[in-house]
């Protein structure tokens, strides 16, 4: 009896919500870490906006929440001519425009900021660093421990370590030096060749433990949740695998456009900007297998056999596996927006895809055959950053002869932006006498039952640095790794003929390319 007028599915999914215990336990033991060493964080590029929008910010958030060490010191360095007054004015019109800072809190922090020009690429400029950094480690006891935080743009990174070097700053324990870290951000070279050689380079100088890269999506609170919930739990883990998951996907969309960066973003389009890094990063997170322990080094390992486990992209039957578009004009928040061709600084024939869904597979032996999704792009419809594990659908339903249809297969949705939350779907009965089922969802919202405060990425990462923990950091292996997964991909689609066939359209504020749909339905079915 097929559809039956005594039957029905509920359409609708609706909630069912998780109860929180709450913590019990003083937040601060959750947000603030172990003690940390006495240090200086020398913040390379400090008139810039990554100094301004991030790092100050996230320093001084920290300290409001007791999380730096004591003492603690910062010292910014810029080309700009500036003196220590004006320095610290700046960074606290900077922290004004989250809300104006308490001033009796403010005052003790700003104390903590100094400034000295310098000149990147002159060693006598990092001779005369060195100098006032042993200045400070005298009158502040910060012991010789320093960070170097490199805020600059990746051309400098090599001018800018060789000279920390040269100037006797990266060697550790010796010449009034305590540990020493540099910290680069994306984007560690441009492929495989060119992410080879910013590594040698970093390394003559650095050893891989004080090279800290960041990616800023490892230190969101909820990406990190990723392997408490899977490693945490007995629940999940074993249906963590091909006989029970149908597909993954893997999605990071926004709708800001290029803005003022096309100089940067002509040359690296959405491959290079967000999958051989973040992407990259939360695959490598769903598909991981438990380290042992939760130490760096180990989470680590088990994250770079994900990339070996990549399998090599069908670079002569690209149409099937990859879509690249770009945005046309459009409207975001009915507010009309302009082509990407159209925006300031870039080529009005530019091939630069802001926009790429890709299906990869990973050969092994828990995810053989089951797709990856991983979409990304620029200006469509909304924000939203999340993880889709879609489960099969049961071997054999018998309720086939009432229902008449496939039942709604598992689905689990690990919320990163905008909503921090965990979402289970799973079937029930409807309440009544008619045979009815209905999609209900277990929702799990993140700050449910926690009023503490919450650390942006930026404050994550510093404590880490200081705390000389790398797990959210990249090591070398994996970025190699990415880049040999994605090379020949590029290599490909930019070989000009190819690169103007393959690329697609789409209107700003829409949902992405009709192809991506294609491409995606096969898996749904
Ligand atoms: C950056 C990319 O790494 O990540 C940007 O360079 C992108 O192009 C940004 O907009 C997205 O980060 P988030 O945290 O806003 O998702």
């Amino acid at each position: 009896m097929q559809n039956s007028n005594h039957t029905k599915r509920m359409e609708t999914a609706t909630m069912a919500s998780v109860s929180t215990p709450a913590l019990g336990i003083d937040y601060r033991e959750c947000v603030v870490p172990e003690d940390t060493d006495p240090c200086t964080i020398v913040i390379l590029g400090a008139t810039g906006d990554l100094t301004a929008r991030k790092l100050i910010p996230a320093l001084f958030n920290l300290y409001l929440n007791d999380g730096l060490p004591q003492p603690f010191q910062i010292v910014g360095c810029g080309r700009t001519k500036l003196d220590d007054l004006e320095f610290r004015n700046a960074m606290k019109a900077a922290v004004e425009t989250s809300g104006l800072p308490d001033q009796n809190k403010w005052s003790p922090f700003a104390n903590a900021l100094h400034y000295r020009s310098i000149d990147y690429e002159n060693l006598e400029s990092y001779h005369r660093l060195a100098e006032a950094l042993k200045d400070i480690d005298r009158e502040k006891n910060t012991l010789g421990n320093r960070i170097f935080y490199v805020a600059l743009p990746p051309t400098l990174y090599h001018t800018v370590s060789q000279m920390i070097g040269r100037a006797g700053l990266s060697a550790e324990m010796s010449n009034h030096n305590g540990w020493s870290r540099i910290v680069v951000e994306k984007p560690f070279g441009t492929d495989l060749q060119t992410a080879q050689e910013l590594d040698c380079r970093l390394h003559e100088h650095f050893r891989e433990n004080q090279i800290f890269r960041i990616d800023h999506y490892l230190a969101k609170e909820t990406v990190q949740n990723v392997l408490m919930f899977r490693f945490a739990n007995s629940l999940f883990e074993p249906i963590w695998n091909r006989r029970y998951v149908d597909h993954v996907s893997i999605t990071a969309i926004e709708t800001l456009g290029v803005e003022h960066r096309a100089g940067y973003y002509e040359r690296s389009g959405v491959l290079r900007d967000m999958f051989q890094n973040h992407m990259m990063q939360l695959l490598a997170l769903i598909a991981m297998e438990p380290p042992s322990r939760f130490k760096d080094e180990l989470v680590r390992d088990e994250k770079s056999k994900v990339f070996a486990a990549l399998r090599p992209f069908p670079t002569d039957d690209l149409q099937n596996y990859l879509v690249l578009a770009q945005y046309g004009s459009g409207a975001i928040d009915n507010r009309p927006v302009p082509a990407y061709r159209e925006e300031p600084g870039v080529d009005p024939n530019s091939l630069t895809p802001t926009y790429a869904m890709m299906k990869v597979f990973l050969d092994n032996w828990r995810w053989q055959g089951v797709p990856f999704y991983m979409t990304s792009g620029k200006r469509l419809a909304e924000k939203t950053t999340e993880i889709v594990i879609q489960f099969k659908t049961v071997p054999h339903s018998l309720f086939r002869h009432i229902l008449g249809e496939t039942i709604v297969a598992n689905r689990l949705i690990m919320g990163i932006y905008p909503d921090e939350k965990i979402t289970l779907t799973f079937q029930t009965k409807n309440p009544g006498a008619r045979v009815c089922l209905r999609t209900v969802t277990m929702d799990f919202h993140y700050q449910q039952n926690y009023s503490g405060p919450v650390l942006d990425a930026y404050e994550k990462v510093l404590i880490d640095c200081m705390l000389g923990d790398q797990m959210l950091f990249w090591r070398q292996d994996a970025v190699e790794r990415s880049w040999s997964f994605l090379t020949p991909i590029l290599d490909r689609c930019e070989d000009c003929e190819d690169q103007s066939r393959m690329l697609q359209f789409y209107p700003a504020g829409s949902r992405g390319p009709a192809a991506a749909e294609e491409l995606f339905r096969e898996s749904e079915g």
